[in-house]
């Protein structure tokens, strides 16, 4: 019988782990094999299985597959539109699984430089010891940027969208068609949108990337990350730089990134609400500056965003206030009472933080005014509490400063 087409809400409940497997598996959620090795018959069995074309068809050492990782990699694939996925220990570790298989010595990358400051730093400093060429890209919502800086000599293109903490939107289809047009993979970071809001594979991106530890588990419990890609890629990574680096995450977050997914597009649609409405909040009070919201009609990417995120914005959002000392950042954030100061975004709570001071500050100067983070720049990840209680908690903290 073959398996209706489902709807996201429907994946996110039985993606890899149908009602056939539940009955077999005698368990309706999917079953914790929180284990490292999985036990052979027999000596004969054991060669047999090293002895395959392809070995890592049966589980042998969670370092290299899990059943429990495996419901999820395929529940985020399915997700993500992509014909496989990886799940690993971190966001970043994703993103340096897929970056040094596709990138060799003497090769270049092109990058957005609208991107988390550790994975700027991961291509401009780590993979550049490794003989790496890095090009980034200054602005890019200029395509014409782009088109300058890809050369002959360019393997990959990465970009960030939403970007993390500025909320630049760039545009995925055009991208990804530069990217063909070079017959070079573009590796999109979809983890402010999630598969829920933006499908960047659909719109031509040859590999998606995630930090799970954000909206995917949602409570903040756990670090993970996920890449979305070609089968062959997933395949071959999987028993090369993955088996050797260890990038695997534990069962138990794999488990726990699967029980998040289950209310990724409710909580999705409740962030995006109430980001709205703070965001509109923020936008018409006397003190507050700039406010970077994709769903905001005056964000300099807001068509674009409507286009390619389906409705949902997501719950970030970073704002400055018109006295843009840093002082008074600090003491916005120190007023509040509810929204909590965290170095964290995605979950259901709502933290706050001022980058420039902490998760940013290792970039230069130059880098942050090129990556158009202001000193006074504040960012709020938007949880899922009641929205009047945020929009009083805001107010009081205001009326402080
Ligand atoms: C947009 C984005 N991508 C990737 C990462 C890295 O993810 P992780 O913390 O799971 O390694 C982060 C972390 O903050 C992020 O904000």
């Amino acid at each position: 019988m073959r398996a209706p087409k489902l709807a996201d809400e429907s994946l996110s409940m039985v993606g890899g782990y149908d009602k056939a497997r539940a009955i077999s598996e005698r368990s309706l959620a999917p079953p914790l094999y929180q284990t490292i090795s999985f036990p052979l018959e027999s000596a004969e069995v054991a060669r047999r299985v090293f002895d395959q074309e392809d070995p890592y068809t049966d589980y042998i050492y969670t370092r290299r597959h899990n059943p429990t990782t495996s419901i999820f990699e395929e529940r985020m694939a399915l997700l993500e539109g992509g014909e496989a996925g990886l799940a690993t220990s971190s966001g970043m570790s994703a993103i340096f699984c897929v970056a040094s298989y596709l990138l060799e010595n003497g090769a270049e990358a092109v990058i957005s430089n609208r991107v988390y400051t550790r994975v700027f730093e991961l291509f401009t400093k780590t993979l550049s010891k490794f003989g790496v060429t890095v090009r980034v890209v200054n602005d890019p919502t200029d395509l014409s940027e782009w088109e300058q800086t890809v050369s002959k000599e360019t393997q990959l293109l990465y970009v960030e969208t939403p970007s993390n903490p500025g909320l630049v939107i760039s545009d995925i289809k055009a991208l990804s068609e530069i990217a063909q047009s070079y017959n070079v993979p573009l590796i999109v970071d979809n983890t402010l949108a999630t598969p829920v809001s933006q499908k960047p594979l659909g719109l031509g991106a040859t590999a998606v990337i995630e930090s799970v530890s954000k909206y995917v588990t949602g409570n903040g419990t756990t670090l993970g990350g996920a890449l979305i890609t070609r089968k062959d890629w997933v395949e071959e990574i999987r028993k090369t730089e993955y088996l050797q680096y260890g990038m695997a995450p534990s069962p138990f977050n794999s488990w726990l990134c699967l029980l998040g997914l289950e209310t990724l597009k409710l909580r999705m649609i409740q962030h995006s609400e109430n980001a709205t409405r703070v965001a509109a909040y923020l936008e018409n009070h006397p003190k507050v500056g700039t406010v970077n919201f994709p769903g905001l009609e005056t964000h300099p990417q807001h068509e674009l965003a409507k286009k390619q995120m389906n409705g949902l914005y997501g719950g970030l959002l970073s704002f400055s206030l018109k006295d843009e000392r840093m002082e008074k950042a600090f003491d916005l954030l120190n007023a509040l009472r509810t929204i909590t100061h965290a170095i964290h975004e995605g979950s259901s709570r709502s933290v706050i933080c001022h980058p420039p001071s902490t998760n940013f500050a290792d970039l230069t100067d130059e880098e942050m005014e090129k990556a158009e983070i202001p000193k006074s720049l504040i960012r709020l990840s938007v949880g899922i509490e009641n929205g009047d209680d945020l929009l009083n908690d805001l107010e009081q903290a205001l009326n402080q400063v």
